[in-house]
């Protein structure tokens, strides 16, 4: 299987437009020890021609300009992103539909309660249907398996996660099965298995045994620290009220991925500009290493 990441940044991307946080502004100043990053977005496949698209970030168009493998073949219009996938209707995961109005209509997978708020309360499913048009497939929670038309050899499982819904869905105050979901994509073929999940608020068993089940795990690694965003802004929310398990600290997402079985490959995704993981001379950076724990970063592709 091969994984793409085509952006692994949190909402707004490293750097982000009106942050002169000590990140961004030494980033702007050429002074930073790491790369910048778009936002979150990854792509799977299993023969290197079809790619599900998993989750369309504001900045696709970017992310496939350098995504060669995405690039019509012979044809003079095409893609070889043959559906998107996402794993909830935040806008750094959704607002790119929009982007890829040019097209075919396009197979998007979505819980029902996704479909409902990108039909109703952020409507872009309905305003796409006066463009390409969507087809869409409902993604099941209920442990069932399902494949992807046209992406061959790739199976997906989706779980409910306690997270939060985005703050314009009525379900952001009255957590819905289905707002945001954990995937496990595996390779029918050579049994491979990577657990996604940019958005873990909280290690649920189903979650835990998810991610033991997996060759590689690719999480949330938004926020340090639980008081991150006010600590660097003086102002802002807390991680664990957005649903953003914080890497350090106890139980956090260190003390997780350390407890899993050591040939599991683990990574971090969708890191906020604020995360001084992105520094990579950091002491934070150092401790991640330590722990065997990689930080993502766009272009990167692990092969499972
Ligand atoms: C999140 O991951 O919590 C959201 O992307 C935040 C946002 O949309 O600003
Ligand atoms: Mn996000
Ligand atoms: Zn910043």
């Amino acid at each position: 299987m091969y994984i793409r990441v085509l952006g692994a940044g949190a909402g707004g991307g490293f750097p982000q437009w009106n942050c002169n946080c000590p990140n961004c502004k030494s980033l702007r100043l050429d002074l930073f020890s790491g790369k910048p990053r778009t936002q979150s977005s990854i792509a799977i496949s299993a023969d290197k021609q079809n790619w599900l698209l998993v989750n369309a970030s504001p900045d696709v168009r970017t992310q496939l300009e350098f995504f060669d493998e995405a690039h019509p073949p012979n044809a003079v219009r095409g893609t070889g992103i043959k559906a998107i996938l996402l794993v909830d209707g935040q806008i750094d995961h959704c607002a790119g539909l929009l982007i890829l109005r040019e097209g075919e209509p396009l197979e998007l997978y979505t819980t029902r309660v996704v479909k409902h708020d990108l039909s109703t309360h952020f409507p872009i499913i309905t305003m796409l249907s006066h463009y390409c048009g969507v087809n869409h497939h409902v993604v099941p929670i209920d442990g069932g398996s399902f494949m992807i038309n046209d992406i061959s050899d790739i199976k997906i499982t989706a779980h409910a996660l306690a997270s939060r819904a985005p703050p314009y869905s009525p379900n952001r105050n009255n957590a819905t099965p289905g707002d945001n979901i954990g995937v496990t994509i595996e390779q029918i073929s050579n049994g491979k298995k990577l657990y996604y999940a940019p958005g873990l608020g909280l290690i649920e068993a189903h979650v835990l045994s998810a991610m033991r089940q997996a060759d590689c795990v690719l999480v949330d690694g938004t926020f340090w620290t639980d008081d991150e965003l006010v600590k660097t802004c003086g102002f802002g929310k807390y991680a664990r009220d957005i649903g953003h398990l914080p890497q350090s600290a106890k139980g956090g997402m260190i003390e997780v991925l350390s407890g899993l079985p050591e040939k599991i490959e683990k990574h971090l995704i969708h890191i906020n500009n604020t995360n001084p993981i992105l520094n990579e001379d950091s002491p934070e950076h150092a401790e991640l290493a330590r722990a065997n724990i990689g930080v993502c970063y766009d272009g990167q592709t692990i092969v499972l």
